[in-house]
């Protein structure tokens, strides 16, 4: 986006912007085109159908069936159009693509961190592959965040509380900037990040030279599903314990102690850990301590990973 801002969008740089700018121009000259003609038509009337004389008496004015039905119909399909555009654009943006390579976003009171598979971090900006559909992972240390970026047309907020994500196709590398667009107090203006978008095998080299000799966040996962002690009551093979296993669970819907399903999603299990009795597993008592709720936004997000890695 250029410095001194613009009444256009900035020049797109992925997957869906085509579409998305398709729709946002369609609405924007629709709605000009009908402002102007409504603007024009009343001060057209007002100036040919003015008073001239005093004792002037306007004539009876009948209805148009015509009009009366344009002015119903016209609406009406154009409204349909938007709907039909809008609702598709809106689903193709809100489900990320299975393949989806992922990243896990935390926001904070004011920064950006970005995690990656190896268990490399970076601060104040992500590296991303270019045409590949990447899929962040967001989560709040502290309060609501909104992770927004303008070529890229995605924003979404980033709650403390549960996982959001956002997905995009990068399509030309380069230096795109990240905004923080939810007000979350005094250095809101300068929670701001940059996504470098690189050829695959510079964004290889750099994820490479990037990765601490620290675990990868499903090691960890593992590490404290032993330091936890999670594996007294669930296993990781399959066999039954006083909890349900860990094994073929992420992803799966479950049936839950007094009916009802979920999916066993990353807001499933983070939920499971913070609070174990809010959707029991059916089968199952509702005996796990609460004192997990403790844990670090971080060893959650590890041992989410670790338990979406035994989903195979
Ligand atoms: Cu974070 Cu505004």
């Amino acid at each position: 986006m250029g410095e001194n801002g613009t009444v256009w969008l900035p020049e797109g740089a992925s997957a869906l912007t085509p579409e998305w700018d398709g729709l946002f121009y369609f609405v924007y000259y629709v709605s000009l085109i009908i402002f102007v003609g409504v603007v024009g038509a009343m001060i057209y009337f007002a100036f040919v159908y003015r008073r001239r004389k005093p004792e002037e008496r306007p004539a009876f004015v009948k209805d148009n069936k015509m009009i009366e039905m344009a002015s119903v119909v016209i609406p009406t399909i154009l409204v349909l159009i938007v709907f039909t555009w809008g609702f598709k654009t809106y689903v193709r943006m809100n489900v990320a693509p299975p393949d989806a390579y992922q990243i896990q976003v935390r926001a904070q009171q004011w920064s950006w961190t970005f995690e990656y598979p190896n268990g490399a971090q970076s601060v104040g900006e992500v590296h991303v592959p270019v045409d590949r559909p990447v899929q962040m992972v967001m989560s709040s240390a502290d309060v609501i965040h909104s992770f927004f970026v303008p070529a890229f047309r995605v924003k979404m907020d980033v709650l403390p509380n549960r996982y959001t994500s956002v997905w995009f196709h990068a399509t030309k590398t380069g230096e795109y900037q990240i905004f923080c667009t939810e007000y979350c107090g005094t250095a809101h203006s300068n929670m701001l990040a940059k996504v470098i978008v690189e050829p695959e095998a510079d964004f290889q080299k750099w994820l490479q030279e990037s990765q601490s000799t620290d675990l990868t966040p499903v090691e960890r996962g593992e590490q404290l599903y032993k330091q936890q002690t999670c594996n007294a009551c669930h296993s990781t093979d399959g066999s039954p314990g006083v909890g349900p296993t860990f094994k073929g669970l992420f992803g799966k819907e479950r049936p839950l102690e007094g009916g009802g399903t979920v999916v066993a999603d990353e807001n499933y299990i983070r939920e499971s850990i913070l609070d174990p009795t809010a959707k029991v597993a059916q089968g199952f008592n509702p005996i796990m301590p609460a004192s997990f709720g403790s844990l670090p936004p971080e060893d959650i997000d590890a041992l989410v990973a670790f338990i979406k890695s035994l989903s195979e």
